[in-house]
C-alpha cells in the first residue's frame, strides 16, 4: 500500500517489537514503518482496538510508540540506526493477537 520515494537514505536496522526491520536512515519513522508493511502501531487502552498513523503531523497521537523506552509519536521521529521501537498499549494478558 505504501512505498518509499526514490532517493531515500541508506537502509539501516531498526528493532520493532523484537524483529529487525530495514528503514531508510533519515526518513520519518511512521512513514518508514508503514512502508515496511507495519500497520498497527498501538492499541487503545480500553478495547485494545488497533490504531495506525492518521495525521502524520503530530496532532492525533494515533502513531504513539515507544522509542528507546520513551513514548513518542512515530511521525515526529527520524529514523537512525539501532532504534528500538515497541508498540504502545499491547496487552498480552488480554489475549490480543499480535499483529
Ligand atoms: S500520525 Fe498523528 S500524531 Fe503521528
Amino acid at each position: 500500500m505504501f512505498e518509499r520515494l526514490e532517493g531515500a537514505g541508506a537502509l539501516v536496522s531498526v528493532n520493532f517489537d523484537g524483529e529487525e526491520v530495514r528503514l531508510a536512515e533519515g526518513e520519518n519513522l511512521a512513514a518508514g514503518l508503514l512502508a515496511a508493511g507495519i500497520g498497527v502501531f498501538r492499541r487503545t487502552p480500553l478495547s485494545g482496538a488497533p490504531r495506525a498513523p492518521y495525521c502524520m503531523m503530530g496532532a492525533c497521537f494515533e502513531c504513539l510508540v515507544e522509542v528507546d523506552g520513551v513514548s513518542v509519536q512515530a511521525c515526529m521521529v527520524t529514523v537512525r540506526p539501532g532504534l528500538v521501537v515497541r508498540r504502545a498499549g499491547f496487552r498480552a494478558e488480554a489475549g490480543h493477537a499480535k499483529l
